[in-house]
């Protein structure tokens, strides 16, 4: 059933514009209900809130407040908004109505780069890790390697400029805050650059798409995963749905458009020795309204082996609990596993 369900449907986004759609098809249908566990509401458990002004403002009292909002954000959820960041909203809009355009082209247009080939700089697809999902997830997507060389799909027109100076801005924001946590484990600043050949790293933009599902108690955006990068910097459309968990809870987060939201990731993990963890978070969908995101992770270089930083190492009291590994292997991993949880990372620890 699946399969033929998979050969039919390209996109979720057709599948929801159906008129004749009133119920989700049993390929889509989760008989575990998300809502069955707990989930909270940000006003009771609220989101860490890193200032980035504080951060490059030049003056060392108001960057080590700076450096201390990203240690305890880091320590205690893996997962922070940043206020008064230099990604300007107007960008920020102007990428999601490019992103909105690009789902909006026909599926013949899209089909261009529903790629085979997992290397493939460019690909749109459905579901989370459709290869692996026994039942599928509610999301059309498009992935784009924008770093070390930078890819853009040629159509809607624009789309291109707007994403290079996105990816420009989100990537400056990115290392200034990694130069912060550096110094926040108590290494140099530019130590987690070096140590991932950052110049060289890898960025990857991924655009998630959620339309009205008819049963979305039924039915999962993505599922629960931690990001593989070093920081993922994630934006939205106004539309709620991202849910990230905390001390055993779901906590909803506020979809508001403006708002910068960082990951931790997972080599942020293996670096920091598990000091900072990778958060897991899932998408839930809804019956309202069309859903974005949109991800721009930074990554480390391809050749370059990740591992536990030896200053923050100890043989007796806190010995390395993860394998050293190059971020090419890591994809490798990733391409035999089925991606929920930390599946990956899981594979990592000694
Ligand atoms: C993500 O998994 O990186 C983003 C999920 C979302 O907010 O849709
Ligand atoms: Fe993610």
């Amino acid at each position: 059933m699946a399969s033929t369900v998979r050969n039919r449907i390209t996109s979720v986004k057709s599948l929801a514009e159906s008129p004749e759609l009133t119920s989700i098809p049993p390929s889509y249908t989760f008989t575990t209900n998300p809502d069955d566990e707990e989930v909270v509401d940000p006003d009771d458990d609220p989101i860490p809130i890193v200032d980035y002004f504080l951060l490059v403002s030049g003056i060392p009292d108001q960057r080590s407040k700076a450096i201390h909002e990203l240690r305890k954000a880091c320590e205690e959820w893996g997962f922070f908004i940043v206020d008064h960041h230099t990604v300007p909203n107007s960008l920020m809009e102007k990428m999601v109505h490019q992103v909105f355009a690009f789902f909006n082209l026909t599926e013949e247009e899209k089909q261009e780069y529903a790629g085979k080939n997992p290397t493939d700089p460019i690909k749109t697809g459905t579901s989370y890790n459709a290869s692996m999902d026994k039942v599928l997830f509610w999301r059309d997507f498009l992935k784009i390697f924008v770093h070390p060389e930078f890819h853009s799909p040629q159509k809607p027109p624009g789309f291109s400029e707007t994403l290079a100076e996105y990816c420009t801005r989100t990537r400056k924001v990115g290392r200034e805050l990694l130069e912060g946590i550096s110094e926040s484990l108590g290494l140099e600043g530019n130590y987690i650059d070096k140590a991932m050949n950052l110049d060289s790293g890898l960025q990857l933009i991924a655009a998630n798409l959620y339309p009205p599902c008819p049963e979305p108690e039924l039915a999962m955006g993505i599922p629960p995963h931690s990001d593989h990068g070093v920081l993922n910097l994630v934006i939205q459309n106004g539309v709620s749905g991202l849910q990230v968990l905390h001390n055993g809870k779901w906590v909803k987060v506020n979809a508001n458009p403006n708002c910068l939201l960082v990951f931790v990731g997972d080599h942020l993990e293996i670096l920091s020795n598990g000091k900072y963890k990778s958060v897991l978070h899932r998408a839930v969908v809804s019956n309202e309204a069309t859903r974005m995101s949109l991800a721009s992770l930074i990554a480390p270089c391809l050749d370059t082996v990740v591992e536990p930083a030896e200053k923050l190492l100890d043989k007796q009291r806190n010995p390395a609990a993860y394998i050293g590994m190059s971020f090419r292997d890591f994809l490798e991993l990733t391409r035999s596993n089925n991606l929920y949880g930390k599946s990956v990372l899981d594979k990592l620890r000694i």
